[in-house]
């Protein structure tokens, strides 16, 4: 069986085509870079190039695999969440060739398909957690298996990646901003600057970062910002997340998996799960609490649309709805 997958929730275009046995013919991301210069994703403008993109990386995904459209059994594409423009194009677009062909169409949640990655690669042992770091979420969830998913723990503001990326443009640097800070922390002292840590003596699994980001900046008007400053700050900012995270984590372990962690996991998932100096931190858990922690592949983290397949594949037994609604805030439980 194969599978044509499509993802457009943000400012990736992506297309996947993915056999049942989890074998990729082809997979084409497009980074979209017309948002670098306004230091975040532009709607109109996201519209517009997945508009321009989606129909172009098809054909060539096509070519580049050597199929037919009517060899595709299945046909999915990314709901929700996301920018609705985005959606409704991608879906309406993926319909539109799963109407043509005569085949089903799936509409797949993005955030499951980030929760499923990690699947994609690992041998999960129930139950599991899985930590979801993206620009738009972050977010803890509890499985006890792979249909039954429950949210545990969210940002009350701005997600991790969102973060990342407002830091990086008080510190002039472009988007997305994730990779760059990464890049300035490594020459940088991460003790030069104290950043307020929200919610950690809060026992809810919650997350707030909107402060930490508003604590950068009033030091960054404070400041002149050069390049000891950018690489500084960058690292200083990088560890207290990272000090969050870790403390989140081990409270959670120590309450839902009761230090009886033989053979549980625990997974990152996401665009934020590419930073090794938070995977550096998780290691650092894994050795204390005993407990592995897992990735997707590495193609898998930012937005694309082979997550999008293989959940599609994960799914399709049980859901051939057509009549869906494009849902710029679908959950998990929907
Ligand atoms: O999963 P993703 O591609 O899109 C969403 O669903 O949001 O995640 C994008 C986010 C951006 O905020 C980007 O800055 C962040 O992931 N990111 C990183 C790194 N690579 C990407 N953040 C920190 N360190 C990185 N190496
Ligand atoms: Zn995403």
């Amino acid at each position: 069986m194969l599978v044509f997958s499509t993802e457009t929730s943000c400012d990736e275009t992506s297309v996947c085509i993915m056999k049942e046995d989890k074998t990729i013919l082809s997979h084409i991301v497009n980074s979209q870079t017309v948002h670098n210069k306004h230091g975040g994703v532009v709607p109109e403008l996201a519209s517009r190039a997945h508009l321009e993109i989606l129909q172009q990386i098809t054909k060539e995904a096509l070519k580049e695999s050597g199929i037919k459209l009517n060899d595709i059994k299945l046909f999915s594409a990314t709901c929700g969440p996301g920018l609705i423009g985005g959606l409704l194009i991608g879906s309406t677009f993926t319909k539109s060739l799963s109407i043509g062909n005569s085949k089903p169409f799936i509409p797949i949640n993005h955030l499951e398909a980030h929760i499923l990655s990690s699947f994609f690669n690992n041998e999960i042992k129930f139950p599991h957690l899985c930590l979801l770091i993206t620009g738009g979420h972050t977010q803890i969830y509890f499985l006890k298996n792979n249909n039954d998913i429950t949210l545990i723990g969210e940002t009350i503001d701005d997600a991790i990646g969102e973060a990342f990326d407002k830091v990086a443009k008080i510190l002039g640097l472009s988007y997305p901003g994730g990779p760059e800070i990464e890049k300035k922390a490594i020459q940088g002292n991460e003790n030069s600057f104290k950043l307020p840590k929200p919610l950690i003596n809060d026992d809810s699994s919650n997350f707030s970062f909107s402060g930490l980001k508003t604590s950068v900046n009033l030091i960054a008007k404070k400041n002149i910002i050069d390049h000891n400053f950018i690489k500084d700050m960058s690292a200083s900012f990088q560890k207290c997340v990272g000090d969050i995270l870790t403390l989140k984590l081990n409270r959670l372990i120590a309450e839902l998996y009761k230090n009886n962690n033989e053979g549980l996991s625990v997974s990152v998932v996401g665009g934020v799960a590419n930073n090794d100096y938070l995977k550096k931190c998780f290691k650092n858990i894994e050795e204390e609490k005993n407990i592995k922690f897992i990735y997707p592949p590495k193609y898998m983290m930012n937005d694309n649309a082979a997550m999008i397949a293989w959940a599609t594949i994960l799914k399709h037994r049980n859901n051939h709805d057509l009549n869906f609604k494009p849902n710029p805030r679908l959950t998990v439980k929907e």
